[in-house]
């Protein structure tokens, strides 16, 4: 399966409409292809005990760890409403995805309107933790 931005960018699309954000009425979608090229998706699940929420880019990562992925290659991340911009990652889904990926991780990061900006992991988080 050859995936390109546009068809990351509509799989992470699709998968916000399912987002439970009942709380913050912010809905996030995510969508990463794997190093065998498969797709896999998540959305924010929010919960009334708040700190229990889970972000979107969590979802896909537990979905592809499951389905046996081991890197992500690339992801995309849709958010919103908001006036703030593409919605980037969170500081927790940050180290979440390095621990997925390399320098060569493309991060996209996209807005309601569609605008979207690319990252690197190193861009996002620089000087990361790693254990040996
Ligand atoms: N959220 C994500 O799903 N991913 C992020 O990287 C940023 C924040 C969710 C968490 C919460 O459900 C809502 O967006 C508002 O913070």
């Amino acid at each position: 399966m050859s995936l390109d931005n546009e068809d990351l960018i509509n799989a992470a699309t699709e998968a916000r409409r399912n987002a439970y954000n009942r709380y913050s009425n912010y809905s996030v979608g995510a969508a990463i292809v794997d190093d065998s090229g498969h797709l896999h998706v998540g959305c924010n699940v929010e919960n009334a005990a708040y700190p229990l929420g889970s972000c979107a880019e969590a979802g896909a990562i537990a979905a592809m760890v499951q389905q046996g992925g081991k890197r992500i290659v690339k992801i995309a991340v849709v958010g919103g409403p908001g006036e703030v911009g593409p919605c980037t990652p969170c500081g927790g889904c940050r180290q979440r995805i390095n621990e997925f990926a390399d320098s060569n991780t493309v991060i996209l990061a996209i807005d309601d309107s569609g605008e979207w900006q690319e990252y690197s992991i190193e861009d996002l988080l620089p000087a990361s933790f790693h254990l040996p």
